[in-house]
């Protein structure tokens, strides 16, 4: 991903995306039954800073890493706003380092099927690895093949207050690559301005995933499919799954 690119995406994000899910469930069950252990996290590819702002609110010592300076800049403000302490990295997910190891890193809403090639897959998950504490935690959740042949596929339409978005899927049946076309539409008094930006996606098979975290180092490794927590038409069983593996003690 061009770190240009979540811009349109960043500025948005929260009023066109967020209140459309809730991954409370997920963390419910996958990540609150580390948490009495974790006295520091990261959010990988951040986003708007929604959750490394609530890790930080638990008390946890919290850094948030994206590639886009929008997103890092929302999640700044946001911090701030809140009178939470979160550093915020401007980083990409494939070479990111923290100034000290952290017990706990989350990555989520499918943001490591956007890296750029699925080789990428190694370099994240070591990343990742350098930067847990032995014993620490790395939770994500990954858009399986299903997803990409179901949603991927589709165009969609969104509105809200001044913007209006069509994103138009692309896929070509039987690989493991994706990508969404978005045409914005922003009114600005009584001009609408219209702007472009493109998202791509790789994804991995299970047993791919599985043999790139045990090659990084982790075990204990657990999945979830992710349908019984979001109960949404987005979200049929096969379609997204959950990951956590922990760095190995
Ligand atoms: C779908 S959003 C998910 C954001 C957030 N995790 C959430 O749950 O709302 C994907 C995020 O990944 C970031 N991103 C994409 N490629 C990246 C990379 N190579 N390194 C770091 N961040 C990246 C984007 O800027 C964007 O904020």
């Amino acid at each position: 991903m061009a770190s240009d690119t979540y811009r349109y995406l960043a500025k948005y994000y929260d009023l066109l995306f967020e209140a459309r899910r809730s991954y409370t469930s997920a963390r419910k069950e996958i990540i609150s039954p580390l948490l009495s252990q974790v006295e520091s996290a990261c959010d990988l590819c951040c986003g708007s800073g929604n959750f490394a702002l609530l890790l930080a609110a638990k008390g946890i010592r919290t850094y948030a890493v994206d590639l886009s300076p929008d997103m890092c800049r929302l999640t700044r403000q946001k911090a701030k706003t809140a009178n939470l302490k979160v550093e915020v990295i401007e980083a990409d997910m494939r070479t990111f380092r923290l100034p000290q190891p952290v017990d706990l890193i989350t990555c989520e809403y499918d943001a490591l099927n956007h890296v750029p090639k699925k080789s990428d897959l190694d370099r994240v998950l070591r990343a990742a690895a350098k930067a847990l504490t032995p014993g620490g935690h790395f939770v994500f959740d990954l858009n399986n093949r299903a997803a990409f042949a179901t949603l991927w596929s589709n165009t969609w339409f969104i509105e809200r207050d001044t913007v209006a978005l069509v994103m138009q899927g692309e896929h070509e049946p039987g690989s493991d690559k994706a990508a969404v076309n978005v045409e914005w539409f922003v009114r600005g008094g009584k001009v609408w301005k219209r702007h472009h930006e493109r998202i791509e996606e790789v994804c991995w098979r299970a047993a791919e995933i599985r043999n790139a975290l045990k090659d990084a180092g982790f075990d204990q490794i657990k999945t979830w499919d992710a349908a019984p927590f979001f109960n949404d038409y987005h979200t049929p069983p096969g379609n997204r799954t959950f990951w956590r593996g922990r760095k190995k003690a």
